[in-house]
């Protein structure tokens, strides 16, 4: 569906990334050669989004194989690097899902460890395509329903964060809908939060509906509200980096007040999500999801392009104030209209979420 992805193979079975924070400036490619630069890569926020985290730290023990195996080193150099990888950050949960589906392949494998690294983190990849497309499939109706209602007047989309391709592998979770959606030539328009602090919605989702002429338009956090209040918002959409077993919705920081103006305000509020970030281990979000909290610098400082066309940091309050910065917020199961995912739409609860997944139960 795209004129690219997000992650892929090069010639000499390296890997290769976009530097996501150098976006909608400049399109900079970058080669992961070592598990380090695969952990660094999701550290640094090279690549972010769940499932592309996921994907990358599948690849990052690829490459750890790799090394392994031309540096002559022991099994414990492939602990260290599961180790360094599960730490790179916290709260998404593909991550772990990721790392433990290629521990399980390598266990499993009788000696063609390098192969079936490639093999395994290869079809991560694939699958994460698969499976947003799919998503798009079940999310298509809803918007096609209100369209419908809407005797086929413009579709009001309110997103926040990034959850669209660059935060998977291709299409996106809350972007796969919306193409398929453009594709059938229903009217869509999307508000776009600029999601401070590190701005995901200015940077990227605004970048990729751009690249795939999707009319949006781009919103300060706190306007959905107001918009909201005033019929300007159909749906809301967005992404999730963990959804517990009775639907609770860990997403980037906001999106829990965006839930509480929907509910307010009697606008759906949809969370599309492949199942890998699906974590059917634990039930009470508020109390069980790791929330990142990140360096104030990215609080106290914006990142742009100045009037001479250079990217540089900005500092916008006294040098000597301090800031929180926290990643994360989580949406309770009810405030969530329903989850839309490759196999279907379904209550955010342990019900409905097993009558899709029974194989969780
Ligand atoms: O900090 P980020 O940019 O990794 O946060 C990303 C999000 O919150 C996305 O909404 C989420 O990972 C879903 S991506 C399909």
């Amino acid at each position: 569906m795209s004129t690219f992805r997000t992650i892929w193979t090069t010639e000499d079975r390296f890997i290769e990334v976009i530097d996501q924070r150098k976006l909608p400036h400049e399109f900079v490619t970058v080669k992961l050669s070592t598990y380090r630069d695969a952990e660094h890569a999701i550290k640094e926020m090279i690549v972010r989004g769940a499932p592309l985290i996921g994907a990358t730290a599948a690849y990052g023990i690829y490459l750890a194989v790799r090394e392994m195996i031309e540096k002559e080193e022991d099994g414990s150099f492939l602990d260290e690097a599961f180790s360094a990888l599960r730490a790179s950050r916290p709260t998404a949960v593909n991550l772990f899902w990721a790392l433990d589906r290629m521990r399980n392949a390598l266990d499993n494998c009788e000696g063609n460890f390098l192969g079936t690294a490639w093999n395994m983190a290869g079809q991560i990849v694939e699958d994460d395509v698969e499976t947003c497309r799919m998503i798009g499939v079940h999310g298509l109706p809803i918007i096609e329903e209100i369209s419908t209602r809407k005797k086929g007047e413009v579709v009001n989309i309110l997103t926040h964060c990034n959850a669209g391709m660059l935060g998977c592998v291709e299409w996106g979770t809350i972007t796969s809908p919306i193409y398929q959606a453009i594709q059938k030539g229903i009217k869509v328009h999307v508000w776009v939060d600029e999601t401070r602090p590190r701005n995901q919605g200015s940077n990227l989702t605004a970048y990729e509906l751009t690249r795939h002429n999707v009319p949006h338009t781009l919103i300060v956090d706190n306007a959905g509200g107001h918009l909201m209040q005033h019929g300007m918002v159909d749906m809301v959409i967005v992404g999730t980096d963990r959804t517990t077993r009775n639907g609770d919705v860990a997403n980037k920081i906001g999106t829990y007040l965006k839930a509480l103006a929907a509910k307010d305000n009697g606008i759906p509020f949809y969370v599309a999500l492949p199942s890998t970030t699906l974590d059917m281990s634990i039930k009470d979000g508020l109390k069980e999801i790791p929330i990142e909290e990140r360096n104030q610098d990215e609080v106290k400082y914006v990142y742009g392009k100045n009037a001479e066309g250079k990217l540089e940091a900005i500092l916008i309050c006294p040098e000597t104030t301090n800031a929180s910065n926290y990643g994360f917020d989580v949406t309770p199961s009810h405030l969530v209209t329903k989850l839309i995912t490759e196999r279907g739409v379904c209550d955010a609860s342990e019900k409905g979420i097993l009558e899709l997944f029974p194989e969780f139960e």
